[in-house]
């Protein structure tokens, strides 16, 4: 039996009719449900048929006296371990991602510290307008979990995305999000991660860079924490804070990080997710370059070392297992199968750049390939693509050290 309370808000839809299917199955696998039901989620099933699934009463009303007095927005939202919004709608969706509270549930959403699953339903053309998609991504951004929705027929007669995903879907997303942590999994285990960019000096005011934010690197050595790991973070220069209980290490060349990365060596594995400049000026000016009658100066670029390649060569300090990324705009399975070879590493993410935004934001569509086979993740935050990721290596790696 599973444990748990879950917030579930029904917004207005065809899908609602889905919320009693949902409600029935947390019920009988042993949560709580407290169900909240909006206006117009009120047009589509009643509050009665929610309650009597639900076996606790169905909350409408902001302003309810008999409501508020019992339990609020605030109350509610502590006393549920997670908040599903299912069907969520274009509406639902666009107040959360704005902060708007002008009923229950969106006023529950804003009031709320507590994980965020929705399931979205919608005709397929206000799910693919430009302002659905938006809200989309500011709400993955903030950390709301999105399943669905599918693709098929709706209601409305259209055939196209925007179908609420199945109850069981939904179901399995919820038990997923409450499973605890498998935090000691990688106990005594030191796994090495390089993130971010590198920036190479051409004198002691310029660099040559580029745009990695270092978001996913940094996800990653997070997630690796959580599950216990000792992380040494080989980080390129980037904005954001050292992620809890991991150590970093400053750099701001390739030969430095490479330098940092032999050094914090023995490792069980290695994560590569630092965008490496592939080649730094042959010569550093000691002094600012000045412009002059002899026109702009030619610069000549020698190859950096492959750091993935150097740590992933056969030898006694090998780590166990070697990760690198491959930031792809086409042919995503083959580059990334043959890079694999290329690199002698055990496992390549092969990154889809061509999606937009992925560079700097916050999504990634990942396919993991190893020998023997590959897998493609669907598109999910940087954040869930480091916690499977942290998942998958400890599991080869084969739990916590004895
Ligand atoms: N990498 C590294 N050291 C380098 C270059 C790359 O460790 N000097 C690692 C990255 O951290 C990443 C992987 O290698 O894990 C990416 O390989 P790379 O060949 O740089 O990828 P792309 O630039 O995407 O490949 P290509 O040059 O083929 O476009």
């Amino acid at each position: 039996m599973a444990h748990g309370r879950i917030l579930l808000i029904v917004g207005g839809g065809v899908a609602a009719y889905k919320a009693l299917e949902l409600t029935r199955l947390l019920r009988k696998a042993g949560l709580g449900v407290m169900p909240i039901l909006t206006a117009s989620g009120a047009r589509f099933v009643t509050p009665l048929s929610l309650s009597a699934l639900a076996e606790e009463e169905t909350r409408t009303d902001l302003f309810s006296d008999s409501d508020e007095a019992r339990m609020g927005h605030i109350a509610l939202s502590r006393a549920a371990d997670l908040i599903v919004v299912a069907p969520a709608t274009a509406d639902l969706m666009a107040k959360a991602a704005h902060g708007l509270a002008d009923d229950l549930a969106s006023t529950t959403l804003l009031a709320t510290d507590k994980p965020v699953i929705m399931a979205p339903a919608m005709n397929v053309r206000m799910w693919l307008h430009p302002a659905t998609q938006r809200n989309l991504k500011t709400l993955v951004g903030d950390g709301v979990s999105i399943v669905g929705p599918d693709i098929g027929a709706m209601a409305c007669g259209e055939t196209g995305p925007g179908r609420m995903a199945e109850p069981g879907a939904i179901f399995d997303a919820i038990m997923a999000a409450l499973a605890p942590p498998v935090s000691e999994s990688l106990k005594g285990r030191h796994v090495l991660v390089t993130a971010g960019p590198t920036a190479e000096a051409l004198d002691p005011v310029r660099v040559l860079t580029n745009r990695s934010s270092g978001k996913q690197g940094y996800a990653i050595a997070a997630a690796l924490a959580r599950l216990g790991a000792k992380v040494t973070l080989v980080s390129g220069p980037t904005a954001l804070a050292t992620p809890e209980g991991v150590a970093r290490v400053d750099v701001e060349t390739a030969l430095e990080m490479g330098a940092a990365c032999r050094a914090s060596l023995p490792a069980d594995a290695a994560v590569c997710v630092a965008a490496v400049s592939d080649w730094r000026p042959d010569q550093v000016f000691g002094v600012k370059m000045k412009k002059g009658p002899g026109g702009p100066p030619s610069i000549t670029l020698v190859e950096n070392p492959d750091i993935l390649a150097d740590l992933s060569a056969s030898g006694p300090g090998r780590p166990r297992l070697v990760v690198g990324f491959a930031a792809e705009t086409d042919n995503l399975e083959a580059n990334a199968r043959a890079k694999l070879a290329r690199k002698g590493c055990d496992w390549i993410l092969g990154n889809d750049v061509s999606a937009e935004a992925v560079m700097g934001g916050d999504e990634n569509e990942i396919l993991l390939v190893r020998e023997g086979g590959f897998e493609r993740w669907e598109r999910m935050s940087k954040t869930d693509v480091a916690a499977r990721l942290a998942g998958e290596i400890a599991k080869a790696l084969g739990g916590a050290a004895a």
